[in-house]
């Protein structure tokens, strides 16, 4: 054990080596490339040009023409890869959300535009029923609102299924229910998708960070408080989010997901330092939102405070981070600011 104490000012100054620019770069202990970077894409159909999304600052609603020429621009930045989230009209939801296994639906036909424009382009899509709800909940309720496990799964696997048909490189469960995951692996398996990765939301919090994606997606256009803590986890927990992963990593998952990220980075280190398996961590909406409304005020520098949070995901562990600052972090750091 090296005794971190026992060392004699002024022979050991840790300042030393921050005196410079290059020493500085020299003792570096963790770096952020484009290429740890997920970039989220909203798509709608129909759209004759870009539209806004009011609550996240610089971000946009694509329909898939658009969206491609978005995904060549992270392409061309290292970015490896693009998760697709779609927003639907009211007239697609149902109360079961059956529009989400459509082959002919918005996600389905973007991954294939998008594969076959951009090959190379991972893709990461959405497994949950939210978009396609008209409870806006990521599974069948019951009369009572419950949302039914089992019943919810079977969908999953359809949509899971339809995507992986269409092309999908990874599919992304970030619906919470039990035994999704291995439902899931069963049935690419079975199907003839053995390459399918599957990303797990395996450490999916209860928050209230998410509220901006509602909106994005049109899930909750009220903005009124949706429940998911009967299936998201609480804020309060660290231990069960271990259990999660131990059980998603069984069940057949490649890669598995902490959200959000910042207020949660223990727990990237704790799934991290315990089972040493690719973990990422989403920036979710509500994340970007803040730092983006207080740049706009004037309150601090949005870039360098986006950058000083992805690089604190990389410093606890992940592997990869979801950003919907993608781009802008890949340009500034490809401009070496
Ligand atoms: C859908 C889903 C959500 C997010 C990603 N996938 C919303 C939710 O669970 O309510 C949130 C992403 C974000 O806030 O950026 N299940």
């Amino acid at each position: 054990m090296i005794d971190l104490n026992g060392g004699q000012f002024p022979e050991i100054r840790l300042r030393r080596n921050r005196t410079d620019k290059f020493s500085r770069a020299l003792v570096r202990e963790n770096v952020l490339l484009p290429s740890n970077l997920i970039l989220p894409i909203f798509l709608k159909d129909s759209l004759t040009k870009r539209e806004a999304i009011k609550s996240l600052p610089d971000i946009y609603r694509f329909n898939i023409d658009e969206a491609l020429l978005h995904g060549e621009e992270a392409l061309k930045l290292n970015i490896p890869a693009v998760a697709l989230f779609p927003c639907v009209p009211s007239s697609k939801k149902s109360f079961n959300g059956s529009e989400a296994f459509n082959e002919e639906g918005l996600i389905q036909k973007a991954i294939k535009l998008f594969k076959k424009n951009l090959p190379e382009l991972g893709l990461v899509t959405d497994i949950a029923l939210d978009p396609f709800t008209i409870h806006g909940q990521d599974g069948i309720i019951d009369d009572d609102g419950y949302v039914l496990n089992d019943e919810t799964v079977k969908v999953l696997v359809r949509q899971a299924l339809s995507h992986a048909e269409a092309g999908a490189d990874i599919v992304a469960p970030s619906d919470m229910m039990d035994g999704r995951i291995g439902a899931i692996r069963y049935a690419l398996e079975k199907k003839g998708f053995p390459n399918t990765r599957i990303l797990s939301y395996s450490a999916k919090y209860a928050s209230n960070l998410y509220g901006p994606f509602r909106e994005a997606v049109n899930s909750n256009k009220k903005l009124e408080k949706i429940d998911k803590a009967s299936y998201q986890m609480d804020p309060s927990n660290i231990r069960e989010s271990l259990r999660e992963v131990w059980q998603d990593l069984q069940e057949g998952a490649d890669m598995v997901l902490v959200k959000p990220a910042l207020p949660y980075l223990d727990v990237v280190s704790s799934i991290k330092s315990n089972f040493k398996v690719p973990v990422g961590a989403y920036q979710v909406s509500g994340e970007y939102a803040m730092i983006k409304a207080a740049g706009q005020r004037g309150l601090l520098n949005e870039h360098e405070v986006m950058h000083e949070c992805l690089i604190s995901c990389v410093r606890a562990g992940a592997d990869f981070v979801f950003s919907y600052g993608a781009l802008e972090i890949a340009k500034q750091l490809k401009s070496g600011a």
